[in-house]
């Protein structure tokens, strides 16, 4: 305890006569405020702030208020923005390899996700983030992803034709294309206004953003589809990381590593709890597997194998191959 304490107290005087002058730092998220990765980031923010006594400030800046994600990878690349929490989906669309994380039933469940996570392919990638001028810092995820509709489904091929929609990313796209819909891509703060005037038919989302921005309301079934994982990128602006003192990216490394457990944790329960609140509001949720959606799965894996060959190693090491 003694020599914890002592530590402490060290690393604070290493780092005071640096972080005197205080440092400002800004966190992006498109995410709104009751989404769990904007809660963990603010909750980063308030860790922050007690452990340098205030001497570095991180800003929280959710629901897309820098804008989009390719403004703020953009905002990141250019050290005009400092941290962000990110889908895969500009990712995928500068390196194709990222979109493989959103392979169709590669993992069946959010325990399984998690550990692929871990594994060797998704490191590989985190480490590409470098030659996008970003500093990956780990993954955490959201929920999987399942099929909100404003009509019901009794098939997979009564989804031919219907607007669905996708992130914007080949992989999202090729994936509802070979269902017989047709993907809209989207991305998350358009999509309540998208639902209401009928510019999508559905869209593929989570149980979490269905219930806080009750999509549901405007919707009649709920496909518990489970179709996809849906990894979050943890990133560093490259610029602006080798400009902070060795101690502040130590410790805003630390606490960065700290929020992505606590999203990791979280989403264990997250699309049971959820599930449940939308059930008890009277909304129907049907499960449905794979087979709902024909060959598009099997034709989709074809497809991409010869794309990107990160795909097989992911599938070897999620158990698939
Ligand atoms: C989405 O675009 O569906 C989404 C984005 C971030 C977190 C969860 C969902």
């Amino acid at each position: 305890m003694y020599r914890r304490t002592f530590l402490a107290a060290a690393g604070l005087m290493l780092a005071r006569p640096a972080l005197a002058q205080g440092t400002a730092l800004r966190i992006g998220l498109i995410t709104p405020p009751a989404h769990q990765w904007s809660k963990s980031a603010v909750a980063l923010a308030a860790r922050i702030t007690e452990r340098t006594q205030g001497a570095v400030a991180l800003s929280v800046l959710p629901a897309g208020q820098l804008g989009s994600e390719s403004q703020m990878l953009q905002q990141l690349q250019t050290g005009a923005l400092d941290l962000a929490f990110l889908t895969i989906g500009e990712f995928a669309n500068r390196d194709a390899e990222f979109g493989a994380l959103l392979a169709p039933y590669l993992v069946p469940d959010i325990a399984a996700a998690r550990r692929l996570l871990e594994k060797p392919a998704a490191g590989t990638l985190l480490a590409r983030t470098a030659a996008l001028g970003l500093v990956g810092l780990g993954f955490g995820l959201a929920g999987m992803r399942q099929t909100l509709l404003r009509k019901p489904a009794a098939t997979g091929a009564d989804l031919a034709g219907r607007k669905i929609r996708a992130l914007p990313l080949p992989q999202e796209l090729d994936f509802w294309s070979r269902t017989g819909a047709t993907p809209t891509p989207l991305p998350l703060p358009a999509l309540y206004d998208a639902l209401a005037n009928g510019q999508i038919d559905g869209m593929q989302i989570d149980f979490e953003g269905t219930w806080n921005s009750r999509y549901f309301d405007l919707a009649q079934e709920m496909l518990a589809s489970n179709h996809m994982m849906f990894p979050m990128l943890a990133v560093a602006s490259g610029r602006r990381w080798k400009t902070l003192p060795e101690e502040v990216r130590t410790l805003v490394g630390a606490e960065v590593q700290a929020s992505l457990t606590e999203i990791l944790d979280a989403y264990q329960g997250i699309d049971t709890t959820y599930r449940s609140q939308i059930e008890a509001a009277g909304f129907p949720v049907r499960t449905v597997g794979a087979e709902f959606f024909g060959d598009a799965v099997p034709a989709w894996y074809d497809a991409w194998r010869a794309k990107t060959p990160i795909l097989t190693q992911l599938e070897a090491e999620a158990g698939r191959a």
